[in-house]
């Protein structure tokens, strides 16, 4: 996990983070470091329970503040722990909740420090946030389903859990989730949601054209700005589907993916996906061709020095043909384009915005962006141009994603 990807993006954050009982709780130790790294500062609030899985000392060194264990702590000039410690928070976020733990939460039960600050919170202005953690039998019963079902009625919000290898040797749901995807989430949970209800598809990375089941045709499109885009949307509320060539990159959380290689399987699955969206965003390097048709088997060096003659075909302009569909055409989808030139950025991205039909093209200088992390965009729509000067793809992608919003809450007005 590096512990940079998430540098400033919780700057200026108050987060209370509390441990209940649970094998977890060496997760929530490098959760805390990673709040830490996100620029949050961190009030530690821990169970007796959890105070047998992990000490106060360690959480202490990590958050670099004393940890509150007990309702009885006199340090507090009031006294009162639980009403100080949530009025400061922009959010308590529970990692590990346990069975227990959700079930006194569920009762309204006050009995410890934790449970009672969760009950004490103004419900209005601080979320409470829970990553459950415990065996997956425990997590299936109904009283406790029952029970997360009621803490979110009353207005808790659940980050989920993880399937896989539980501290008991078993396996199923129930598992606390990574230190990183909790950050992601937290992050996610506290950025504005400007695309609520909305649904985006995006395409991203390369496509690869085979030319014999061992070879093919591709480019060094690295997905980055794709991801980043839909990773974005997805955290401005947007219901993400994210239709990605061939690229190692990690899927943004909550992003649906769907995985594809040449441009036709590209194309298929965007016509598809468009369908009922409300915004296509066509990040990828799409192939502009591919070989006429794909050798069966792999060809062969005969010794002859005869070299294999490729013939080309076109694939189908995905963006171009989605931004003249009739719903786009219509202002009810909603079609950017991206442009990866070489040189005069300015005037052919104009000249491409027409030409694609979109109302928003994104232009970029191609060989100085693929595969790096940081960009530069040039925004052009009917309106003229708009710099997006040098940063991360993560920046210029919650940026664009403002933009994006901007104009679609625009066109609905
Ligand atoms: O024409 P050019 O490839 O420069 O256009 C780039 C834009 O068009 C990008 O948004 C890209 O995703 C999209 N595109 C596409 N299908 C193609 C070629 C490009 O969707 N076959």
């Amino acid at each position: 996990m590096n512990a940079n990807q998430f540098a400033g993006e919780l700057a200026g954050r108050h987060v209370v983070l509390g441990l209940s009982g649970g094998a977890a709780c060496f997760k929530a130790a490098e959760f805390c470091r990673l709040l830490v790294k996100s620029g949050a500062t961190v009030q530690v609030v821990m169970t007796e329970a959890a105070c047998q899985f992990i000490t106060p000392v360690a959480m202490q060194a990590l958050s670099g503040r004393p940890v509150y264990v007990s309702q009885w702590d006199a340090r507090p000039d009031n006294n009162m722990a639980h009403i100080n410690l949530s009025r400061e928070a922009d959010a308590i976020v529970v990692a590990p909740a346990s069975a227990d733990f959700i079930a006194q939460l569920a009762q309204g039960r006050a009995g410890e420090l934790l449970a009672l600050l969760c009950l004490a919170r103004p419900i209005a202005r601080v979320p409470l946030l829970l990553g459950p953690a415990m065996n997956r039998e425990m997590w299936a019963h109904p009283a406790t389903q029952r029970n997360l079902q009621q803490v979110i009625n009353d207005g808790a919000h659940l980050l989920g859990v993880a399937h896989g290898d539980q501290a008991c040797g078993e396996f199923g749901d129930g598992r606390m989730l990574e230190a990183g995807e909790l950050v992601e989430e937290l992050i996610a949970f506290l950025a504005p949601k400007p695309l609520l209800g909305q649904r985006v598809v995006i395409t991203a990375g390369p496509t690869f054209e085979a030319i014999d089941p061992v070879r093919g045709i591709t480019n060094h499109s690295s997905g980055k700005m794709g991801f980043a885009v839909a990773r974005a949307a997805r955290e401005a509320g947007a219901e993400v589907t994210l239709v990605a060539g061939p690229v190692h990159l990690p899927t943004p959380r909550g992003v649906l993916r769907i995985d594809v290689q040449s441009a036709r399987d590209m194309h298929a699955a965007a016509i598809a996906q468009v369908e009922d969206a409300d915004i296509f965003v066509a990040t990828a390097a799409v192939a502009d061709w591919r070989p006429a048709s794909a050798a069966e088997q792999k060809i062969k060096k005969d010794g002859s020095g005869e070299v294999p003659q490729l013939a080309f075909v076109e694939n189908p302009d995905i963006l171009a043909e989605i931004a003249h569909s009739p719903r786009a055409q219509a202002g009810d989808l909603f079609c950017v384009g991206f442009a990866a030139e070489s040189e005069n950025l300015k005037a052919n991205a104009q000249a491409k915005r027409v030409r694609k039909g979109v109302p928003l093209l994104v232009a970029n200088i191609g060989p100085a962006t693929f595969g790096r992390d940081d960009n530069a965009l040039l925004l052009v729509d009917d309106e003229g141009v708009m710099e997006l000067p040098q940063a991360s793809k993560r920046v210029l992608a919650q940026q664009l994603v403002a933009e994006i919003a901007r104009r679609v809450s625009g066109l609905d007005a």
